[in-house]
């Protein structure tokens, strides 16, 4: 299995930067590059180095990093740049063709993680010192440009910047809104089952979100303003957060940049405090989502809610009543932890993406989370059940929580040989 999740990495890599999956996703992807990066510094340093420079030269002036980076044309995938025009803001990158949407974060933590992996530190200090101001300015254009109300919690514009593309926590915001529908052709549901993809019909929200932004030049205040969809996310605010303190930690291990620590710091007790007054649901015992533009919060309860514990976010109390609901809701002799979706809500599909799956990379956050906070056992079941799932089906990008479905030939869902999910298992079958 090592060596099969190396293979793919190896595959998928394309000089320079990382694919997801081959022809599914045929660009690099922000938070996909991260965890790849990870998974690379077990065999590869100057794969995983190499990553995240590639990432950060498409950074935009204003210090934006954005969700895909379209090193070269490819016919596989839409939409691309040119539905994107990225170009219309006038601070985007000049050299490489982008969306004007950005992903969850994980820079900062991936290269403090890519630090502790190395076994030379004085090859990976001088990496850091590369690469951690641009991911400062990364950070200080998130507070200064998505917290239109000062409160250390930074807003998405669109659902695809969640990460978690097609959650049924969108569909509340989705019935506000009526786009137009629009011709064009898919290109995922030519590589996957569209049974496990979105709907058509939700690609017409998706396309309309980007047309409005679009038509403000994909200016962040104007897209407060306008966008249908503008939401405080938790798992993307908690990546944010997270990635803070790995800057505090990098920097301290560098020595000076003292005003840089205090600013890391100062945005962190802000959002923390913010985090936990506005987005823990005291009767759902769980962190939501907040609804920006229709005021409201979102109840539902997904894998994102338990992210917080990866970046210190809950008290203690809190934390043991996390705990309470991922095992309630989540949890049980017949279920592999952690499905990306509540199975107790008749919202959740088993097979559908972010509608119910199990994905790797949030149980690999879940399992360090975990440890942190000192629930152990727990971290170790969903590092072993993480670990089982890959031995059993392959490298797919999402796969059946129920234990049920898994037969001898069973397969995953969605891409196979998918990066994120090698590179992961790489990194938690080393802890
Ligand atoms: C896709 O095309 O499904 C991607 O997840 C968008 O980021």
């Amino acid at each position: 299995m090592k060596n099969k999740a190396i293979a793919i990495l190896d595959a998928n890599w394309r000089n320079g930067y990382s694919v997801p999956s081959k022809n599914l996703y045929p660009y690099q992807w922000l938070w996909d590059s991260g965890f790849i990066a990870i998974g690379f510094a077990h065999y590869d340093m100057d794969k995983a180095e190499k990553e995240i420079e590639t990432l950060l030269d498409a950074q935009w002036e204003n210090g934006f990093i954005p969700h895909i980076v379209f090193h070269q044309l490819s016919d596989s995938y839409f939409p691309g740049p040119n539905f994107h025009r990225a170009d219309l803001h006038p601070l985007s990158n000049k050299k490489y063709p982008s969306t004007g949407m950005t992903q969850p974060p994980v820079t900062g933590f991936t290269i403090e993680k890519i630090y502790q992996i190395s076994k030379d530190k004085k090859a990976s200090l001088n990496f850091i010192k590369r690469t951690i101001d641009k991911v400062f300015k990364n950070h200080e254009y998130f507070y200064n440009n998505r917290d239109p109300r000062n409160e250390g919690l930074v807003y998405i514009y669109h659902n695809w910047e969640s990460g978690t593309d097609n959650s049924p926590l969108w569909d509340s915001i989705f019935e506000t809104m009526n786009p137009p529908v629009y011709t064009f052709e898919r290109r995922d549901t030519s590589h996957v089952n569209p049974e496990e993809r979105p709907t058509q019909r939700e690609y017409d929200h998706y396309l309309h979100i980007i047309d409005i932004a679009k038509s403000h030049n994909y200016d962040d205040a104007k897209i407060a303003e306008h966008s249908p969809f503008l939401v405080q996310d938790p798992l993307f605010n908690a990546m944010l957060i997270k990635s803070n303190h790995a800057l505090i930690n990098m920097y301290e291990l560098i020595g000076g940049n003292e005003s840089k620590i205090e600013q890391l710091k100062s945005w962190n007790a802000k959002s923390i405090a913010s985090f936990n007054s506005k987005l823990y649901n005291k009767e759902l015992k769980a962190y939501v989502h907040y609804d920006l533009r229709n005021e409201r919060p979102i109840k539902l309860v997904s894998s994102s809610s338990f992210s917080p514990l990866y970046a210190g976010i809950p008290t203690k109390e809190q934390a043991a009543e996390l705990i309470e609901t991922m095992q309630s809701k989540f949890g049980g002799d017949s279920m592999y932890l952690l499905a990306s979706f509540d199975p107790t809500s008749e919202k959740f599909n088993p097979k559908k993406y972010w509608r119910g799956p199990v994905w790797i990379n949030l149980n690999w956050i879940l399992y360090y989370g975990l440890q942190d906070y000192g629930y152990k056992d727990l971290a170790q079941q969903i590092k072993f059940d993480s670990i089982e799932i890959l031995d059993k089906v392959g490298f797919y990008e999402y796969f059946d929580a129920r234990k049920s479905e898994y037969k001898a030939d069973s397969k995953g869902y969605g891409g196979s040989d998918f990066s994120w999910s090698a590179a992961l298992y790489l990194d938690l079958i080393n802890n």
